[in-house]
């Protein structure tokens, strides 16, 4: 199993690349499901998620080709795929395939509007707490659809097609909010969604789906108005930048003391996260072409922030957040309000000498003077991405093991990360 080897205390400088948002390709991928025309999706980022979610995609028959790399084009530019879904073949997805991605859980509204009927395993995913999939089904209910659960799978008919009807989320819910806009752009007459996730992500594949044809209303609100329409058509999307990885890098930079320009990263898609760091004392410019991010001698100050969906800073980046506030000059705190069970990265941080005192859904972070390498483990995606981020600035080795999860949500990172002048590397077997 492959393990990432850091020396820390290497000052990082130079331009990472921002790659296309892993979790605005995966439904967009999932959105070919909708129309036997073909899906050009560019700027697809290469990451384990997305090879995967292609497999799983082909086992219902959607046709996926990578278009070649064009002549100085750089590898940086992201992917571009063509996916036609002429015929589903297949409308079960089994254990298999979605206990090893929760995200491939959401072919059940696509596959369910346009075939009438869909089998879906219950999903696995990352082990952040329980994380259910109630809201949507009750979505798909509420849409005329069948529901019923046998055998760990989720069996939902629609014999007479979806009909559209209004969905009151009782919590934001991103994935719901994709499953509820997918179910509704094929279903009969209208669809009002209350309580939407506004991430940027949803936008996207919103966008998307307006090229393809559909009707929707709102979007960037937690209002969004869908009227049916018949069929869709194919269409053309550039998957937007990834705000998870721009911040990441933003937090690695900064804990170096270093000085990185974020070349594609968007400052809308991030402000608060942006707000949050600048109060800590990291310089940000935004640029029409990037972010750079800059920490010129000055301390870290900490910071009190709790975990909110969009808008407010991101449960995605808690964990990075977390280690990058164990060098700050002061006590912070962190409180997760999105996932339960989402730190385990502290116990590993706290390997590397961090202080880190955890008190039910919140994290109470004291900086300490230096961070000391040590052998860790990585937990989930976005817990493995702090281990490296506190490797970069401890003394000495870290070595990380389990790195599949970050393969998983991260492109090329070592390369990246090597390339503004950190010694990082993958060590196989
Ligand atoms: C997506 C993101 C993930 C991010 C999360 C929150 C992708 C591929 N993944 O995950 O990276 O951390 O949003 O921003 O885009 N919930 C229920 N019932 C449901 C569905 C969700 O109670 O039916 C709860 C969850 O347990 C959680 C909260 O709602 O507490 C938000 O989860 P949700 O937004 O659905 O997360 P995902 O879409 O799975």
């Amino acid at each position: 199993m492959d393990r990432i080897r850091i020396i820390g205390g290497e000052r990082l400088a130079g331009t990472i690349p921002i790659s296309g948002a892993k979790n605005a390709a995966l439904p967009l991928m999932i959105a070919s499901l909708l129309t036997r025309e073909t899906l050009t999706l560019k700027n697809v980022p290469r990451l384990a998620d997305v090879t995967l979610l292609g497999r799983i995609l082909g086992n219902h028959g959607v046709d996926i080709t990578v278009v070649g790399k064009k002549a100085g084009q750089a590898t940086s530019d992201g992917q571009t795929f063509k996916l036609k879904a002429a015929e589903i073949v297949d409308t079960t997805a089994p254990y298999e395939m979605v206990s090893r991605m929760r995200a491939s859980f959401w072919v059940l509204a696509p596959i369910l509007a346009r075939c009438g009927e869909a089998k879906i395993s219950l999903p696995g995913g990352c082990a952040i707490g329980t994380r259910p999939v109630d809201m949507h089904l009750t979505t798909l209910e509420a849409l005329g659809a069948e529901i019923e659960l046998e055998g760990g799978y989720v069996n939902a008919k629609a014999p007479k097609g979806l009909t559209g009807g209004k969905v009151t989320l009782s919590k934001v819910s991103v994935g719901a909010t994709h499953n509820a806009m997918m179910a509704a752009v094929l279903a009969r007459g209208d669809t009002l969604i209350e309580n939407a996730a506004r991430e940027p992500e949803v936008a996207d594949v919103a966008n998307c789906l307006k090229k393809m044809g559909a009707k929707i209303d709102g979007i960037g609100t937690s209002t969004l108005r869908v009227q049916g329409v018949d069929q869709l058509r194919g269409a053309e999307h550039a998957v937007l930048p990834d705000r998870i990885e721009t911040g990441t890098y933003a937090m690695a930079a900064a804990i170096t003391g270093g000085e990185v320009f974020l070349k594609g990263a968007r400052a809308d898609l991030l402000e608060r996260t942006l707000d949050l760091l600048r109060s800590s004392g990291v310089e940000i410019e935004d640029t029409p072409s990037g972010l750079r991010v800059a920490r010129n001698g000055g301390g870290l100050g900490p910071v009190v922030v709790d975990t909110e969906p969009f808008p407010g800073f991101p449960t995605d980046l808690q964990a990075q957040l977390t280690a990058l506030m164990c060098m700050a000059q002061g006590t912070s705190t962190v409180r997760e309000t999105i996932f339960e069970n989402r730190f385990m990265h502290v116990q590993e941080l706290a390997r590397l000498g961090a202080r880190i005192e955890l008190k039910g859904d919140t994290a109470m972070v004291t900086g300490v003077a230096g961070l000391t390498g040590a052998q860790v483990m990585a937990t989930d995606l976005r817990a493995s991405v702090s281990l490296i981020i506190a490797g970069l600035a401890a003394q000495g080795e870290t070595v990380i093991g389990r790195v599949y999860h970050l393969d998983r949500g991260f492109e090329r990172i070592e390369e990246k990360l090597r390339h503004c002048g950190a010694r990082i590397e993958r060590v196989s077997g």
